[in-house]
């Protein structure tokens, strides 16, 4: 989703801000565009459609230099993607703005703005901003005054960074609902929606809290609260190290975060396990204490996230005895809930920046939750810091917008939550010692799994064609099944349904033909022969079967059915073992279709708008 750079220095900051905005491109855009102030003062701006690649060719064919500017890659939200719509924006070619948000009152501020003789070269509701700054500017003549009192007239979310042609060493940013940073560099300085932007300039950091506007010079960092007071804010040292530039020895960026998955889990693992259970601190000081107080779990998260969250649910229930709930967060957030007595508000989010987990965790710390925690994989992103307890997932920085290793790491945060709940109720020494053994084996059993890759490649050309699927699982691997089928129709767009296994006879069963393709997850449980009896419905109605079963439940190739044996595995670990050739599927099949894996169309990898 969009992404926002600019610097102040005394450099020229024009390659600042392009490979700011390519360590961005992951997120998702359409557009993109760039406004410099040079030495003669004059406002610069190039914007295109498409690609920063395409930007930064237009600005080597007629160079730009200065050294104040902003950039932006631009989502479309209003307005469809166009070079007119790409920001920033511009008020009488004196304001410059890059905003992420939404503006809701847009429409109304738009007639205003209009009616007071302001032209609108847009349909983005990004350019009221730029004219409401100007006006303000036009009677308070001080741009933080203009900027608080445009501020105080929007409603909706924003993270903006605004430049004036007349205040050429200063930039204002202010936030509300959008992440924005401050990156601190040695006589310049540095502001961007994601610090991972500015990695080759600064590791130091300052987060803007909600409500925020700040000004920035070349030495100077003012931050005022939402009531006008000075405040200071914390600077932060990031460790985070940006990859995105080395796929190795992969194709794409998702391949690589696939193959990355027993790293990953190794290193979400490390320090956090012994072999009597979970550590005590794992999910943060006085958490243990906390934990054993707690008699509901309340999930809440979007996407693939969600998915694990539903995983979460089975474990919590069979192995803590501690009932659990999981919604979607733009539900949630919507509506009216019931909190049980002592229940845990649990958020799961990659990014930590996702706009309805970020409201629906602030709806939810007003309703009674005895605290909240954050399974997240950004350390210091909004979700985490408004969180009262974190647990961090340690699969890196994920580039692909499918969300892969984020999710299996997130799968092992939950178990691990499992296990730290259950140490006071229903789970007996023996059987923890048994779950933290398996969880120990989880990264070995992952490569072993890996394994498949040329296997499932091969699978992958009989779907090339194909315009629907349908998944099946029970138990814990029906939301794996949902997880495959959303990876399938995000990257390789091929439409893909997940059911519970149970349902088929009421209503899906009538889409079986040849043309459908079933995917079947079948570990060998207790609920086997169950899915034996759904997989013979499929057969029966000349359904083509792709089964996923271990290798000791001996399911056959068959002309109607085609296996493939994964290693035996402990009962507990399926849901994640699972995943990995259902990801590997959807990868080999996008492929083959010739989408763009790492960027799908019209998605975005951190959603930071409603
Ligand atoms: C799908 C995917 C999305 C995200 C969802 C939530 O592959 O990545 O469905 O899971 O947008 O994002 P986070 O986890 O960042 O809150």
């Amino acid at each position: 989703m969009c992404g926002i750079v600019g610097a102040v220095a005394q450099r020229d900051v024009i390659e600042i801000l392009l490979e700011g905005l390519r360590r961005l491109e992951y997120r998702g855009y359409d557009s993109a565009g760039v406004a410099v102030l040079g030495s003669d003062k004059q406002l610069q701006r190039v914007r295109c459609l498409g690609k920063v690649k395409i930007l930064a060719d237009a600005v080597a064919r007629d160079p730009l230099q200065g050294s104040t500017g902003i950039a932006h890659t631009r989502w479309a939200t209003h307005g469809q993607p166009s070079e007119r719509n790409a920001h920033p924006h511009v008020s009488n070619d004196r304001i410059a703005v890059v905003h992420n948000g939404i503006i809701e009152n847009h429409a109304k501020l738009r007639s205003t703005l209009q009616e007071q003789g302001f032209v609108f070269t847009s349909e983005t509701d990004t350019e009221v901003i730029a004219h409401l700054v100007e006006r303000e500017l036009n009677s308070t003549n001080n741009l933080l005054e203009a900027v608080q009192k445009a501020v105080s007239q929007l409603h909706g979310a924003y993270g903006m960074v605004i430049l004036d042609k007349q205040d050429p060493e200063r930039l204002l940013l202010a936030r509300s609902g959008s992440p924005m940073v401050i990156g601190l560099g040695i006589g310049e300085n540095f502001v961007a929606s994601d610090p991972l932007a500015l990695l080759p300039v600064t590791r130091r950091f300052i987060y803007l809290e909600e409500g925020d506007v700040a000004e920035i010079t070349r030495r100077d960092v003012n931050i005022f609260s939402s009531d006008g007071i000075p405040v200071t804010r914390d600077i932060r040292e990031t460790s985070a190290t940006y990859d995105a530039g080395d796929k190795g020895p992969y194709r794409h960026f998702m391949l690589k975060e696939i193959f990355e998955q027993p790293l990953a889990v190794s290193n979400t693992l490390e320090g956090r396990l012994n072999e009597a259970g979970v550590l005590d601190e794992t999910f943060g000081n006085g958490a243990a204490e906390l934990l054993k107080k707690i008699e509901h779990v309340q999930i809440i998260a979007c996407g693939t996230s969600y998915h694990s969250g539903l995983v979460a649910r089975y474990w919590m229930e069979a192995l803590a005895g501690v009932s659990c709930n999981v919604e979607i967060a733009s539900e949630f957030r919507y509506r009216k809930s019931v909190v049980r007595p002592n229940s845990l508000l649990v958020t799961i989010s990659q990014s930590g920046e996702t706009a309805d987990t970020l409201a629906a965790l602030r709806l939810g710390k007003t309703l009674g939750y005895v605290t909240s925690l954050a399974i997240c994989n950004v350390a210091g992103s909004s979700l985490v810091r408004e969180s009262d307890l974190a647990f961090m997932t340690r699969a890196g920085t994920e580039i692909g917008v499918a969300s892969t290793k984020a999710f299996t790491t997130q799968l092992v945060g939950l178990a691990m939550l499992v296990l730290a709940l259950g140490k006071s109720r229903e789970l007996g020494v023996e059987r923890q010692r048994e779950l933290a053994a398996a969880l120990k084996s989880l990264p070995g059993m992952l490569e072993e799994t890996l394994k498949l890759a040329p296997v499932i490649e091969t699978l992958a050309v009989d779907f090339a064609e194909k315009q629907h699927a349908l998944f099946l699982g029970r138990g814990e691997e029906y939301p794996i099944a949902m997880e495959g089928a959303l990876k399938l129709k995000e990257i390789s767009y091929i439409h893909a349904e997940a059911y519970a296994a149970g349902e088929l006879k009421h209503g899906p069963l009538a889409l079986i033909d040849a043309d459908m393709p079933i995917i079947v997850v079948a570990p060998n449980n207790d609920l086997l022969e169950k899915l034996a009896s759904n997989i013979e419905e499929v057969r029966a109605r000349g359904g083509m079967l792709y089964v996923f079963a271990d290798q000791t439940a001996h399911f056959e190739t068959s002309a109607d059915m085609k296996v493939i044996n994964l290693p035996h595995c402990h009962e507990w670990l399926t849901p994640i073992i699972y995943t990995l050739p259902l990801q590997l599927l959807s990868y080999y099949v996008a492929v083959i279709r010739g989408t763009d894996v790492d960027q799908p169309r019209n998605l975005a990898k951190s959603v930071t708008v409603e």
